[in-house]
């Protein structure tokens, strides 16, 4: 699907070999409990077929941000507890990343057995790509498996640098996010619709003028619709607005207009008296927004809009909510894109991004979207066609 043709983990011998999977097992953590698994649950498709092929699994990951090396929070402890409970058997837990524990229970493994390093980034080395730490993360295996899509975007030592050390191949997690992100934008079944939203226009400036050279459809929502408004002569009252961005966005909407890209902005909003999960609001249209009320979410007229439009994709890709989807006033745009793209079934669906992702999965269509990515940086930097570390380092075929 994707030009990004890398070797993937059954395009090489893994049996009786010592693997490196580097997973991105970054879950969120309440008092020491796992409150998301689905990154970890995700893994397992690329974790079972190396147990089942006979590797001796060595996995790795970092979790959170630790600033000061060893601080137990971050340990990845109730993770090798969770995947062991996913698996059925043991995942043993190394006390460290490279030192004696790990290195002992990494030679001592047996064809099919699985441990978890700790945490890579209590080495502050990993995160600086440090060509000695990599060397020595390296020398624990014999092949490298990079699964952690959701840390593709950065070139660390566990996600980039080991694969100057060992034969670098991907799991079937990155496959699958390689195969729907990169293929779909690259070669998309038309009509192609990007819809994109979020607050600021600046996040996704990138995302825009990649996808403006490809799509035939771009929806605009969310707070960043207000400064295209703005761009275009309306008031926005008190809407968020970047007043740096107004050129920026004209140039984009004439590029659109050059292109023949159908371009959409919200024709009516649902505006707020104040940024606030109970304040008084109403409905308006988008020429008519009154000083002193913001738009919080897009109106019925554009939901219905924005639904025509996807109606009859053959591709649709979402990043971003269309108001402020974690407030019930504010919901209805973001339920009625995910709604919409959900009845397209003949649609390749690709989502991305934290709020329209946690969208589709409250509504219960996760299940009728082609692809849900697990990346959050890293899916937004690979809409922006840029080229990410974790999948450049790997093998082509
Ligand atoms: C994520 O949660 O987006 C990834 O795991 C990357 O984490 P980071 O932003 O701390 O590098």
């Amino acid at each position: 699907m994707s030009s990004l043709n890398k070797k993937s983990i059954e395009d090489i011998d893994v049996s009786n070999k010592r693997v490196l999977a580097r997973c991105d097992f970054n879950v969120p953590l309440k008092d020491g409990v796992i409150t998301n698994d689905k990154r970890i649950v995700a893994a397992l498709p690329t974790i079972k077929y190396l147990i089942e092929h006979g590797a001796k699994l060595i996995l790795c990951s970092h979790l959170g941000r630790p600033k000061e090396g060893w601080e137990p929070e971050f340990s990845l402890a109730p993770v090798a507890k969770r995947l062991s409970e996913l698996l059925g058997k043991e995942v043993v837990m190394a006390k460290d990343v490279i030192g004696e524990d790990a290195k002992a229970k990494a030679s001592a493994l047996k064809a099919g057995d699985v441990m978890l390093l700790e945490n890579v980034r209590y080495h502050k080395e990993e995160k600086k790509n440090d060509p000695a730490f990599a060397k020595e993360l390296a020398s624990l295996a014999e092949i490298y498996v990079n699964d952690a899509f959701g840390a593709a975007h950065r070139a660390h030592a566990s996600t980039a640098g080991v694969a100057d050390h060992l034969p670098a191949v991907c799991g079937y997690l990155m496959q699958k996010e390689i195969d729907f992100i990169g293929g779909t934008i690259e070669n998309p079944k038309r009509p192609f619709v990007a819809i994109l939203g979020g607050a600021k226009v600046s996040d996704k400036i990138g995302v825009i003028e990649n996808l403006i050279d490809k799509v035939d459809t771009l929806i605009i929502g969310g707070g960043m619709a207000y400064t295209f408004m703005r761009a275009i002569g309306n008031t926005t009252g008190s809407s968020i607005c970047e007043e740096d961005k107004l050129d920026l966005a004209r140039d984009l909407m004439d590029k659109a207009r050059a292109k023949n890209v159908n371009f959409l902005i919200p024709v009516d909003n649902i505006v707020a008296r104040e940024y606030k999960e109970d304040s008084v609001f109403m409905r308006i249209y988008s020429d008519a927004i009154p000083d002193g009320w913001m738009g919080l979410d897009i109106g019925p007229t554009t939901q219905e809009l924005f639904a025509k439009t996807i109606k009859g994709a053959g591709t649709v890709i979402w990043n971003g909510p269309m108001g402020v989807s974690e407030w019930e006033n504010f919901a209805a745009g973001t339920r009625s894109v995910a709604q919409a793209i959900a009845d397209e079934e003949g649609a390749v669906s690709v989502i991305g991004g934290g709020d329209s992702v946690a969208a589709v999965t409250k509504l219960g269509f996760a299940d009728k979207m082609s692809h849900i990515s697990t990346g959050g940086g890293a899916s937004l930097e690979f809409m922006e066609g840029k080229k990410l570390p974790g999948i450049e380092c790997l093998m082509d075929k």
